[in-house]
């Protein structure tokens, strides 16, 4: 039998990490960051067809510090997590407290009008190709295109594409808008709102194929979810031309 001093050594584990930071608004941070995330990962999964994120490879875009905190904290089984942000604070915090071979952060400093003004959009569109970023089961992004022009939802788009077959994306969306609307001019890109016809050709364009698309529900926006489309070759598109349209 072990003493106090053993058995207080056997209750000591890696975590649980603290992050300094919240990304997330008011009503949302008014819960603890790792009920909201779990309930989000389970649908994240539960949307993507998975019965769990056992053995998965899950890419982040915009991550902030939820999911990350969500996954350590709980100890949710996962193969990889690799989180992506603009706030280098975050991402530094993040690399030096968790201690996990599983997660993997990359700080991206691409312009956004709202959380990173100062950054630039010089060369992102290659970015994740030169971090060699790929071969995961999917891509998320929530709250990101929420505060995004099309300029810039256009290249994040492009950008995931080779990173996984899979997609799963947070939006304000609202057909009474013509195509695209920032609805609160005080304060840009805090309602970046789209409409559905408009999403879909930027997503479209990046060769993304709409799957579902889910209406706002506990603690998230619109969602989507998508599948790449097969990139087409220029045999291709020879061959549809000669066959004509269908
Ligand atoms: C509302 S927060 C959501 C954070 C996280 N996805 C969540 O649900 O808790 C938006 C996050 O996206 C990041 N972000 C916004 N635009 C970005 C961009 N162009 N590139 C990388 N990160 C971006 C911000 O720094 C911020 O952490």
């Amino acid at each position: 039998m072990g003493d106090a001093r053993h058995c207080l050594r056997m209750l000591k584990t890696t975590g649980p990490i603290l992050p300094p930071f919240n990304f997330n608004n008011a009503e949302i941070a008014a819960h603890s960051p790792e009920v909201t995330g779990r309930i989000l990962l389970n649908s994240l999964c539960e949307r993507l067809g998975w019965n769990s994120l056992r053995g998965r490879r899950l890419l982040d875009f915009g991550c902030g510090v939820r999911f990350a905190r969500t996954i350590y904290n709980l100890e949710i089984d996962i193969a990889q997590y690799c989180g992506i942000d603009a706030n280098a604070a975050a991402i530094a915090w993040l690399r030096e407290n968790v201690r996990d071979p599983r997660f993997r952060f990359e700080y991206l400093d691409m312009r956004n009008a709202m959380y990173n003004p100062g950054g630039s959009d010089a060369g992102v569109a290659d970015a994740m190709q030169a971090l060699g970023l790929r071969d995961f089961d999917a891509a998320c992004m929530f709250s990101v295109i929420t505060h995004q022009p099309p300029q810039q939802s256009d290249v994040i788009f492009a950008m995931l594409r080779p990173c996984a077959p899979r997609l799963y994306f947070t939006a304000f969306i609202d057909d009474g808008v013509e195509d695209y609307a920032d609805r609160d001019p005080s304060q840009p890109l805090l309602l970046a709102t789209y409409s559905s016809g408009h999403i879909r050709r930027l997503l479209a364009k990046a060769d993304w194929h709409v799957d579902n698309i889910f209406a706002p529900s506990l603690f998230q926006l619109t969602a989507f979810v998508c599948s790449a489309e097969p990139r087409r070759g220029i045999a291709d598109m020879i061959a549809s031309r000669w066959r004509g349209p269908r």
